[in-house]
C-alpha cells in the first residue's frame, strides 16, 4: 500500500505532481488564459460585495491561509485576515454578512476549524470551506465547498494536502481577482502558464533528493534550527519549521527576515543552521543582508532559490534550488524540498516518521 515508498509520507511527497494537476483539473480553461470555478460560479456582485475575508485554520492548513493572504490581498485587492481556529472562535470576532469565511481542513474534522465555521456563520458570514475529504463534517457545513484533490493523505505530516491547498487558494484569489477587476488578463495568464507548468516542472527538485539527503549530516547533534524568509516565504518558513519540527523533534523557528535584528539574532551561534528561503525577487536583496547578518555570526546557511540565481548563491553554505517561477506559484514547489530534507533528518534519526510521538493525524477533540 505505501507502493514501494519506505514510508507514506515519502510515497505522498512524490504525489505531489498528480494531486495537484488533479486539483487544477477542469479549474483552469482549455486554453489556459482563465480560472473557472464552476462549483462556486460567483458573479461580479458576489465578490465586489465583501468586505473582508477570514481564513480559519490549524496547523499547516493555518500556514496555507498566510500564503493565501498574499495570493488575495495582491490580487483581488479585498482585506484578508488570518487566524488560528481555536483563536478566532474565542475572540469574539468582528465578522458579519459581508464577511466571507473560508475554512481550510484537509480532513475536514477538525474540531476547532469546524467550531470556527460554525461561530462564523452564527455571526452572519458567508462561507467557503477547502477540503480534502468529500462529505467531511466541514464540507457539509459550509455553504460551498472548493475541494483539493490531493487523494488520501495517511502520514501525519500534512505535505500534499498542503501544496494542493496552496494550488486551490491560488486559484480562488485569481478567480476573485478577474471577477473583481483588480486583475487584468495577461496578468491571470502569466500566472496560470506557469501554474500549470507546476506538475512537469516541480519533479526536478525530485531529481536533487540524493543531494538533499546528504544535508542532513549537517543537523547531526543539532538541536535548534531557524528558518528565514520574508513575504511568502515567510508563511513557508514556518510551513518548514512545523514539518521539522514535528516528525524530526528537533527545535525550530520561523522568522521573518526583518524582524532577526529585533531578538533572534542573539541566538545566531557558531554552526547553528539557518535555512534562509530566497525566492521572491521583489524581496531578494533584503534577504541577502539578513544571509549577512547570520553569517557574520557563523551560522551554517542552506539557501533556498530559484533556479537562475546568481546574488544569494555568494552568501550561503549550500544551496538548494527550485525550479524558475511567477512569485506566486514558487511556494508550491518550494516547499518540496523542505518536506524532503526533514523527511531525510527524521529518518536519520529513526523516528517514527509516518506517526510522529503524541500527534494525530485528526485533531477531533478539543
Ligand atoms: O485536517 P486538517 O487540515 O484540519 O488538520 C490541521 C492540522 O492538524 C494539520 O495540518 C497538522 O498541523 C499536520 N499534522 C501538520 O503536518
Amino acid at each position: 500500500e505505501k507502493g514501494g515508498y519506505e514510508h507514506f509520507m515519502l510515497k505522498e511527497i512524490y504525489e505531489q505532481p498528480k494531486a495537484i494537476k488533479d486539483t487544477m483539473g477542469c479549474r483552469i480553461s482549455e486554453d489556459g488564459s482563465h480560472v473557472q470555478f464552476e462549483e462556486l460560479n460567483w458573479t461580479t456582485e458576489d465578490v465586489t460585495s465583501i468586505g473582508k475575508i477570514m481564513i480559519t485554520a490549524c496547523g499547516t492548513a493555518y500556514h496555507a491561509g498566510l500564503l493565501a493572504k498574499y495570493f488575495i490581498e495582491k490580487l483581488a485587492r479585498i482585506p484578508v485576515e488570518v487566524d488560528i481556529a481555536s483563536e478566532y472562535r474565542y475572540r469574539n470576532p468582528l465578522t458579519d454578512s459581508k464577511t466571507l469565511c473560508i475554512v481550510i481542513s484537509q480532513s475536514g474534522e477538525t474540531i476547532d476549524t469546524l467550531a470556527a465555521l460554525k461561530e462564523a456563520k452564527r455571526l452572519g458570514a458567508r462561507s467557503l470551506a477547502i477540503t480534502n475529504v468529500v462529505g467531511s463534517s466541514i464540507s457539509r457545513e459550509a455553504d460551498q465547498v472548493a475541494y483539493t484533490w490531493a487523494g488520501p493523505e495517511i502520514a501525519v505530516a500534512s505535505t500534499k494536502a498542503y501544496t494542493t491547498q496552496l494550488v486551490t487558494l491560488l486559484l480562488l484569489a485569481l478567480y476573485m481577482g478577474r471577477l473583481n477587476g483588480t486583475l487584468t488578463a495577461d496578468e491571470e495568464s502569466r500566472i496560470l502558464h506557469d501554474l500549470t507548468a507546476v506538475p512537469d516542472v516541480c519533479r526536478k527538485i525530485f531529481d536533487c533528493a540524493d543531494e538533499i539527503k546528504a544535508m542532513c549530516s549537517s543537523f547531526e547533534g543539532k538541536e535548534d534550527v531557524f528558518f528565514i524568509g520574508r513575504s511568502m516565504d515567510y508563511g513557508l518558513a514556518m510551513e518548514g519549521a512545523l514539518k521539522l519540527k514535528e516528525i524530526s523533534y528537533i527545535h525550530a523557528e520561523s522568522y521573518a527576515g526583518g524582524e532577526l535584528k529585533h531578538g533572534t539574532l542573539s541566538l545566531i551561534e557558531e554552526g547553528v543552521p539557518v535555512i534562509a528561503l530566497a525566492t521572491q525577487k521583489d524581496v531578494e536583496e533584503k534577504m541577502i543582508s539578513n544571509i549577512k547578518e547570520v553569517k557574520a555570526r557563523d551560522a551554517y546557511v542552506i539557501g533556498v532559490v530559484q533556479e537562475g540565481d546568481t546574488e544569494v548563491r555568494k552568501t550561503v553554505d549550500t544551496l538548494i534550488t527550485v525550479p524558475a517561477s511567477d512569485n506566486f506559484v514558487v511556494p508550491i514547489m518550494a516547499i518540496i524540498p523542505l518536506q524532503l530534507l526533514s523527511y531525510y533528518i527524521a529518518v536519520s534519526r529513526g523516528n517514527d516518521v509516518d506517526k510522529p510521538r503524541n500527534l494525530a493525524k485528526s485533531v477531533t477533540v478539543e
